[in-house]
């Protein structure tokens, strides 16, 4: 606990602005390399359904160009289930995913569904992929993670960004309060979403959290001052939090 916290970047947003043209440029793959040579330790990117933003062939080229691990984010459906079983990331985090949503709005309902999720947990662990479920810190929601012997999971952090003043304290102290009770349990609490040089501190500061996942402020970011210098200052305040 408390040791290096890992820095996963979410290069979706790449592909987002490649797909507004619909050539092959700007290359989600060569902005992970540099994500990896910049500090970050772990590479995500969310195939949805829709593939608004990463493509099957970005999997296939990500799967093979990285020497750091991929974190595939997917929903809990059979087509993602195929994809990830044949592609074999070093880990999956099962988000919920609606097709209207302009990006992940809110956390798995694992409670609610653990009848429906314990497949995908089952044989993703069987194949060796790290499960993650994308949850909001509430106890419920880690029960039933125990439930489904998920061994991560990921803290959505978008309620926690929007906040401000009191509530944000309030909505901090919830995230704490969750990453301490996962760890108690056994499980490695990671957290997510709305992430930016402004907000990551606290979160960051959290003991048992062991890895961040961020990509929309990174991606943003690099407009201004390049995906390295980007990356590297978000490890640098995430390193000073420790
Ligand atoms: N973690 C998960 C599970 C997500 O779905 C996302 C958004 O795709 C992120 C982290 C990153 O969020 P953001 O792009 O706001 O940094």
């Amino acid at each position: 606990m408390s040791g290096r916290l890992r820095l996963g970047v979410n290069i979706d947003h790449v592909a987002t602005i490649r797909n507004a043209r619909g050539g092959d440029h700007p290359d989600p793959v060569k902005a992970a390399l540099i994500a990896a040579r910049s500090g970050a330790d772990g590479i995500t990117a969310h195939l949805r359904e829709d593939r608004r933003h990463i493509r099957d062939d970005d999997l296939e080229r990500l799967m093979a160009a990285l020497t750091i691990p991929l974190n595939l984010e997917m929903a809990a459906t059979e087509e993602m289930l195929e994809i990830a079983l044949k592609h074999r990331p070093r880990a999956a985090c099962i988000v919920p995913e609606r097709r209207e949503e302009r990006t992940t709005e809110g956390g798995l309902d694992a409670a609610g569904q653990i009848n429906h999720l314990l497949p995908f947990v089952e044989k993703l662990t069987a194949s060796n992929i790290r499960v993650s479920l994308f949850i909001e810190p509430d106890p419920a929601q880690i029960e039933a993670a125990i439930r489904l012997k998920a061994p991560v999971v990921e803290f959505h952090t978008g309620r926690y960004a929007h906040l401000e003043g009191k509530a944000r304290v309030e909505e901090l102290r919830r995230i704490a309060d969750a990453a301490a009770l996962a760890f108690k349990n056994g499980i490695e609490p990671h957290a997510g979403h709305g992430l930016s040089f402004d907000n990551v501190v606290p979160i960051a500061a959290i003991p048992q959290i062991a890895e961040l996942n961020i990509g929309h402020f990174l991606i943003g970011e690099a407009i201004f001052c390049g995906l390295e210098a980007s990356v590297s200052k978000m490890r640098a305040f995430m390193d000073d939090a420790r």
